[in-house]
């Protein structure tokens, strides 16, 4: 009898794999959820134990000032194999501050980031997700790859976790990089509701890292990142090979 199921089930996924459809569905589509703005006690907590049991790795772009109030959360985030960014010291917009003063937040926030966590943050996304790309690549402290974000629901001043949920999943293809915020009850509902529907949808969640690495992007100082898109690089390097090609 359980030979006899055992065949059935192995037929019928060889005549499913037949479906184009249903094959281009079942292939696993990385992407890359983010929270900006924390730590932030309770909030982060609850996110954290969520995202363990769903098996879900995020980014976190952690604001220095708050690391030294919640220097534990910190390393949790860390030790649960998620990956840590700087959001700046102060939560201040680097426009308007000096290129000194903006040298000092990100080296305040480099130094409690890295003190808490016990690894530096490699990656950078300004406060409100305002920069100024020719002030950044003249400041020394700010030598990491800018990263923004293709999917923004604007959960920080919202409520409504359907409709959060409702708006991200909608938006949210292969290679997509999520914002979103671990500062409140409606978003850690919202993020850990997205994770469950999008990995019905065979989406899997990476750190920011890994996204670009399992696209084969290489990521470069003072370079703007929005999402990684798939396909991106195969076309890249079909165009390195015909050169390679023609190069006498
Ligand atoms: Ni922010």
């Amino acid at each position: 009898m359980v030979r006899r199921l055992k065949r059935f089930w192995t037929a019928l996924l060889a005549l499913l794999a037949l479906i184009p459809g249903i094959h281009a569905e079942s292939r696993v589509k990385y992407v890359a959820l983010t929270f900006d703005d924390g730590p932030s006690g309770k909030y982060t907590e609850c996110l954290l134990d969520g995202l363990h049991e769903r098996d879900a790795a995020a980014t976190f772009f952690l604001c220095g000032y708050r690391v030294e109030q919640y220097p534990q959360l910190a390393a949790r985030i860390v030790r649960e194999g998620h990956e840590v960014g700087s959001h700046g010291d102060s939560h201040g917009y680097f426009t308007r501050m000096s290129p000194e003063a903006l040298c000092r937040d990100l080296a305040r926030a480099q130094e409690k980031i890295t003190g808490a966590c016990g690894v530096a943050p490699k990656l950078l996304r300004p406060p409100g997700g305002l920069y100024d790309i020719s002030a950044l690549e003249k400041t020394v402290c700010a030598q990491m790859p800018v990263v923004l974000w293709s999917v923004d629901a604007e959960d920080w001043h919202r409520t409504d976790v359907d409709g959060i949920v409702r708006d991200i999943v909608r938006e949210t293809k292969e290679g997509d990089i999520l914002l979103m915020h671990d500062m409140s009850d409606s978003s850690v509902k919202a993020a850990l509701r997205v994770v469950d529907l999008l990995q019905a949808q065979g989406f899997e969640f990476v750190t920011v890292s890994d996204l670009a690495a399992l696209g084969g992007h290489r990521l470069g100082a003072g370079k703007v990142y929005y999402h990684f898109p798939a396909g991106y690089v195969e076309k890249k390097a079909s165009i390195s090979a015909r050169e390679a090609h023609t190069e006498p």
